[in-house]
């Protein structure tokens, strides 16, 4: 589901729709099927008329939760929802809806303040309202480039701060994941030698998700 009003997700499956939009107000949410095993729910710049359209209605925050609901999206072993960056409507409802959230996060002084204005923006909603229910799974570094001290040093604080909630595995910067995402392909997919790093990092990552999420089921 593609919650960002840039629609960069929906662009590199070279789609180009409003479902996600005319899902949380009122029509249908057409999802566009991209292979056997991948639904997409697209989004695009309508999104951004969202805010005002939903205005004053007392469900505003919680439509995404209460579409995602319904019987069609019941069939999907997971839905991931991609946020955009600040806590507008979408990422509201986004978090209402989530089961589990996990926070990308490039090694940069930049992102790291982002990240900690936007766990404390989402620390008042959840005192001041109960519509967000969600567990949150961990931090995951992208865009890793060990060679810079600095980056190594941003990687540390970031442990400080997230503490456990720090994945162990991380994704290196790289051109092969650039070319990948330019590809609209997935990088586990790939067979070549030259995406081997790239492939063993993105399933590393991906058996860590897998494993945190039934670690707080079992853990409750
Ligand atoms: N591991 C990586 N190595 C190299 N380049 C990367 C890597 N991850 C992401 N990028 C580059 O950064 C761009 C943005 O990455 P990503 O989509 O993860 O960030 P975002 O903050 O969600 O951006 P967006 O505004 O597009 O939603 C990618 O299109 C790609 O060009
Ligand atoms: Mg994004």
């Amino acid at each position: 589901v593609d919650c960002d009003p840039q629609g960069n997700l929906s662009k590199s499956f070279e789609v180009e729709a409003s479902g996600l939009y005319d899902g949380l107000t009122g029509g249908e949410a057409i999802v566009h099927h991209i292979n056997n095993r991948l639904a997409l729910l697209p989004g695009n710049l309508s999104l951004t008329l969202l805010e005002k359209r939903l205005l004053g209605e007392i469900d505003a925050y919680e439509r995404l939760r209460d579409l995602l609901d319904i019987e069609e999206f019941s069939v999907y072993d997971f839905i991931l929802l991609d946020t955009p960056p600040s806590l507008g409507i979408l990422t509201i409802n986004a978090l209402g809806a989530a089961d589990h959230v996990v926070i990308p996060m490039s090694p940069s002084l930049y992102s790291m303040q982002g990240t900690n204005d936007l766990m404390a923006s989402v620390a008042k909603v959840r005192g001041r309202d109960s519509i967000l229910h969600f567990n949150l799974l961990g931090v995951i570094i992208n865009a890793y480039d060990s060679v810079p001290v600095i980056t190594r040093e941003i990687r540390e604080e970031i442990r400080e701060n997230f503490a456990e909630k720090l994945f162990t595995y991380h994704l290196s910067r790289s051109i092969r994941v650039e070319e990948v995402i330019i590809r609209g392909e997935g990088l586990a997919q790939q067979k070549g030698r030259e995406y081997a790093k790239a492939r063993e990092e993105i399933l590393a990552i991906t058996k860590e998700l897998l494993n945190r999420i039934e670690a707080s089921y079992v853990l409750g």
